[in-house]
């Protein structure tokens, strides 16, 4: 099968303020759900759907994600002599995958931060992935939403329903439902309008962006030519509804589980409901949750 989509984006540059102390000299996506770090979730994600070439965009303090990503000759020859095989496969099932880092020099926005990847991405369609929000591993999202760019040839962006009054926390669009879509019946939209981050009051929809996008190279000139926008910072949505003005973008709304990692409740989530379906976990952990629920009685 022919891949499309060869390349993914995944901006690390935040300073990722929710979880400070935490992320004063390491890197937010390097704090571990279970025992992967929320980085390594988003790159096994995308590579499940074929992709193999990575752009990590980082920041200051965040050379800890580089060294994550490279292999580690001494602690390899350490297990391999000690025969921890499953431990050393654990650490070397990247090591043949490519990765390019480019410097963010001053966190201006995820818009900028994909304007960053710009060198390397060239004019191929390539995968957004935002690694604080973890899609269930056992989810197909990336990999719906690359069908609906092949299908549509056109950028699809993952939408989730959210409460009202949590509308202000996303990006939120416009849209209509297509309504000879076969595939993904009543769940592929047409985006009509998009806005970063509304009040509740002036929501356009309760359908949030959340952290998955399939985008075509045309965004990069749009980005480029924009002012800052909500917070001061150059926003990935506006620079979506300035390509909107262009071509048709689509929205893939997704219902299965996903956790917002970036919020201290959704990191926790995130841990306890992998951390239960871990093979070397699950047994121990259910019963000490058990226990714990039933002392709360
Ligand atoms: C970013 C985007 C926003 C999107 C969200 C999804 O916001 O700007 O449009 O809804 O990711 O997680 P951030 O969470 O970085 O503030």
């Amino acid at each position: 099968m022919k891949i499309s989509v060869k390349k993914a984006v995944l901006p690390a540059a935040g300073l990722g303020t929710r979880f400070l102390p935490a992320t004063k000299a390491s890197p937010k996506e390097m704090l571990p759900i279970v025992d992967k770090p929320m980085i390594q979730y988003s790159v096994e994600e995308a590579l499940s759907c074929g992709i193999k070439e990575f752009i990590i965009i980082t920041g200051k303090y965040k050379r800890t994600i580089e060294d994550h990503f490279d292999s580690a000759f001494e602690l390899e020859e350490n297990l391999k002599r000690k025969g921890k095989k499953e431990l050393l496969e654990k650490i070397i099932t990247l090591n043949h995958i490519d990765f390019a880092y480019i410097r963010q020099r001053t966190p201006l926005g995820l818009g900028h931060a994909i304007v960053c990847a710009m060198p390397f991405v060239k004019d191929e369609p390539f995968a957004v992935l935002l690694s604080d929000d973890i899609i269930d591993p056992q989810e197909t999202l990336l990999k719906d939403m690359i069908y609906i760019h092949e299908k549509y040839n056109a950028p699809v962006i993952a939408l989730e329903r959210v409460p009202r009054k949590e509308v202000q926390k996303y990006g939120v669009v416009a849209c209509t439902p297509l309504p000879n879509e076969k595939d993904f019946k009543g769940r592929v939209f047409k985006i009509t309008d998009m806005v970063e981050k509304p009040s509740p009051e002036t929501a356009p929809s309760n359908l949030a962006i959340i952290g998955r996008y399939i985008l075509t190279p045309d965004i990069f000139t749009h980005l480029k030519g924009l002012k800052p926008g909500k917070g001061g910072e150059i926003q990935l949505t506006d620079g979506l509804k300035s390509l909107l003005k262009k071509r048709q973008i689509y929205g893939y709304l997704f219902n299965g589980k996903r956790y917002d990692a970036g919020s201290k409740l959704g990191f926790l989530q995130a841990t306890v409901e992998l951390g239960l379906r871990h093979p070397e976990l699950s047994g121990d952990f259910k019963k000490y949750l058990k226990d714990l629920i039933s002392s709360f009685h």
